[in-house]
């Protein structure tokens, strides 16, 4: 399988006299069409490198390294180096984001339909009568009641877990080839986090998308990926499949890190005992 994504080296740095490196020598890739979970402590770099790739880190920070995205026909682009013009083409179109506040990516002042409308027409050259049943298709994909009355709603006129189906819907307008999420559901009320995750994990199956999945919630990273990375203090420490990075953690962090996730626990076969590791104590 061919690289969807390669990441060399990755620094991010404050600019300025001390240049301080926020994220530190990271190098990691994602073949076509797989999905990889990013975990680690808060502060620990994940979202600033979701950001480099997007190209949208601006000051007080720059990146070092190279960041190489396929653009599906042959060719990369490199978003550590590419000129801001070059990306405006590339974000959407090959690598979409959602992250955790619905509001990052959506305009408080534009309809939803019209906000859809933009990429379907931009990227996917639909015009007329064409375009406005495409927006109401994306509405419908992310499962939001009523397409018509969204398309016509601001989005301040829709619940906290329908905007984040909207910013869903919006990402994937242009049928990028990598979905971006961080935190895609911590912000949103339980009741409706595991419907949004469901129908991010349907849009990115049906798609064949390729993912990067950033989140603090083991059994939700361990039922979407295929690898885990694993960030501390803005390194890599660790990385691996999704299944030995969770089970037989080849670090003191990560174990950690791991044994604190008690949740997780259900979705494991159960360790022989006394053959665990930490655990995040307590009684049963
Ligand atoms: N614009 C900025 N200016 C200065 N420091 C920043 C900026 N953005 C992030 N940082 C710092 O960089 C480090 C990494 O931040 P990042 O947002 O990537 O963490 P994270 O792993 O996503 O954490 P969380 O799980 O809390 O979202 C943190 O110490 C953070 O305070
Ligand atoms: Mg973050």
């Amino acid at each position: 399988m061919s690289a969807m994504l390669e990441i060399e080296n990755l620094s991010v740095h404050l600019d300025g006299p001390d240049g301080r490196r926020l994220v530190d020598d990271v190098s990691f890739d994602l073949a076509d069409g797989q999905r990889l979970g990013v975990i680690g402590e808060s502060g620990s770099g994940k979202s600033l490198t979701a950001l480099a790739v997007l190209g949208l880190l601006g000051h007080p920070l720059s990146a070092s390294g190279s960041i190489r995205l396929s653009l599906g026909d042959g060719d990369t682009v490199d978003t550590v180096s590419a000129p801001g013009r070059r990306l405006d083409g590339v974000r959407g179109r090959t690598v979409g984001a959602v992250f955790q506040e619905p509001l990052a990516s959506l305009d408080p002042l534009m309809r939803i339909g019209a906000q859809l409308a933009w990429p379907l027409r931009r990227h996917r050259g639909f015009r007329a009568d064409a375009l406005r049943r495409a927006v109401l298709d994306a509405l419908a994909e992310v499962q939001l009641p009523e397409p018509e009355r969204i398309a016509r709603s601001l989005i301040h006129e829709v619940s906290g877990g329908q905007r984040q189906r909207v910013a869903i819907a919006l990402a994937l307008a242009a049928e990028p080839r990598l979905l971006i999420a961080d935190e895609p559901t911590t912000a949103l009320d339980v009741t409706v986090q595991a419907g949004v995750l469901e129908l991010l994990q349907a849009a990115v199956e049906n798609r064949g998308m390729s993912l990067v999945f950033i989140s603090h919630d083991l059994p939700v990273v361990a039922g979407i990926a295929d690898r885990v990375v694993v960030m501390r203090g803005g390194r890599v420490v660790e990385i691996g499949d999704t299944r030995r990075i969770l089970t037989a953690p080849r670090e003191e962090y990560t174990r950690t890190l791991v044994g604190a996730s008690r949740a997780l626990d259900d979705l494991l076969p159960a360790r022989p005992a006394g053959s665990d590791g930490p655990t995040s104590g307590g009684t049963e």
